[in-house]
This record gives structure tokens, sequence and C-alpha cells, in this order.
């Protein structure tokens, strides 16, 4: 049994004010939710005041990316141990963002998700291709390179317990663009079958799969009803309270 996983990504968006307004807001929603897991990912700065604000519900609170080091001169970034000690306790790797305008590697995302296992985070791992990926049929090369490089030889455990895979088509990302149902259940279906593949039956069954990409409370309902779409990673549609909640809402029950 999956529960599905609702979780917004924030990016570079809400200033403290509004992160504060939300937190107070979701706290209510949260009370209410049954059935589905609820998370966010503020900006660094706000970090440690979000994992406050929530503190005593469920909804799980981390990071956009973080860097595996320590400690060290990397002036700007943040490290994964740094995201531990401010109480979060997810961060998200391998992003299309991080890997398209960071230039972040699969052995950047696989060295990332090592530390962060290692130290007692849980992560969500992005894979999804370009659309020049997409239109020249390597969609599922792409998606089976970004998986394997990341979680070859994990162990069983933290795969199904710790990890969640989010499929964000890059195409979809924030263009209003969403996969069709078709599209997103295709591409989760050969997920769950490598996760199969490399881990067995009892992990690939228990993987939470989310789907990310414009995902919207018009559509969500429709692709939270694919047999292998456990969840949503929202961006656009997580800053806003109302819209997020409606999301929660739609989600319960979301997962096989
Ligand atoms: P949008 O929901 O704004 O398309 O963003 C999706 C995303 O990148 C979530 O990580």
């Amino acid at each position: 049994m999956r529960t599905p996983f609702i979780a917004g990504n924030w990016k570079m968006n809400l200033d403290g004010a509004e992160c504060a307004a939300f937190c107070a807001g979701l706290r209510d929603v949260a009370a209410e939710a049954e059935g589905v897991r609820l998370g966010v990912f503020p900006p660094f700065v706000y970090l440690g005041a979000v994992v406050e604000a929530l503190a005593g519900t469920d909804v799980v609170v981390g990071a956009q990316t973080a860097r595996p080091e320590a400690s060290g001169a990397f002036t700007g970034e943040v490290a994964m141990r740094q995201v531990k000690d401010v109480g979060a306790t997810h961060v998200i790797l391998g992003h299309s963002e991080r890997r398209h305008v960071f230039g972040e590697t699969d052995a950047d995302v696989r060295a990332r998700l090592d530390v962060a296992l290692e130290l007692g985070l849980d992560v969500i791992l992005c894979v999804g291709e370009t659309l020049e990926e997409r239109h020249t049929g390597r969609t599922e090369q792409v998606v089976t390179r970004q998986f394997e490089q990341a979680l070859s030889n994990i162990d069983d455990a933290a795969v199904a317990e710790r990890i969640t895979v989010a499929y964000e088509p890059v195409w979809a990302i924030g263009t209003g663009e969403t996969a069709t149902p078709e599209q997103a259940q295709d591409v989760h279906a050969q997920l769950r079958a490598l996760a199969d593949r490399h881990f067995g039956g009892d992990v690939s069954s228990r993987l939470v799969i989310q789907y990310g990409g414009s995902v919207k409370p018009d559509n969500v309902a429709t692709l939270l009803a694919c047999p292998d779409v456990d969840g949503a990673l929202v961006g656009g549609a997580s800053l806003k309270l109302e819209s997020f909640e409606t999301l929660a809402r739609l989600g319960v029950g979301g997962a096989a």
C-alpha cells in the first residue's frame, strides 16, 4: 500500500511573511488531511523557520538541493549536514533545474544521494526527459539512465522507505503543458518495472512515484487516477495555500 505524497517545491518563491502565513494555514490543512502525505520544500533561508512553524504536524519539510561535502569553500552553497541540522528531514535531488541550469550530473546526484541517506535525510529523486529527448524517442533511455545512476546498489529498504522518485518531464515544468495521464502512466510503469528489476517486487510495489510538471487542481485527479502515479511534486500551484489544500484533498486515495 502506497500513501499518496503531495509535495510543494517552492523554488525561489515566497518571502518570510508569506512562508509564515502559508505554514499557519497548512497546520489546519494537515490536521484534516488523512490518507495523504504532505510536504513543502522552501528556499534555504526560510527552511529552519518553516521546520519550526510546522513542528508537531506530519508535514514533511525539506531542501530543494544540498551539497554532499560536510563543510568547505563553496561560497553560496549549503551542505546536506546543515539541512539536517535545521531539522529538515528530506532533500530533493536531481531536479531538472539543478541538472539543466546548474549543470548537475548523474554522478553529482549519486554523490548527494549517498550522503543524504548516510545522514538520515530522505530523498525525492527527480528524473525526466527534455522535449528533444522525447521527440527523438529517448524518454525511456534517459529516465532509465538517471534512475540507475542514482539508485543502483542502494539498499533495498532505503529505496522502499526513504526514496521517492518524481517523474518530471522537463517540457512540462512551468510551461502549463502537463503530460497526459497516458504519457505519465507510461513512464511511471517503466520506472516501477525498473525498480522491480533492480530491487524486486516488494520494493517496487512500495516505491512512491510522483508526477511533476504543471500539476494543478484541475488536472491532479486524472493524473493520480493512473495506477502507477502516487502523488505529485508541484511548483507553481503549491505557492497558494488554497490551491495546495485542493491538491491535498484530491490527493487522498491517489496511490495504489
Ligand atoms: P510546475 O508545477 O510549476 O510546473 O513545477 C514543477 C516542478 O518543477 C516541481 O518540482
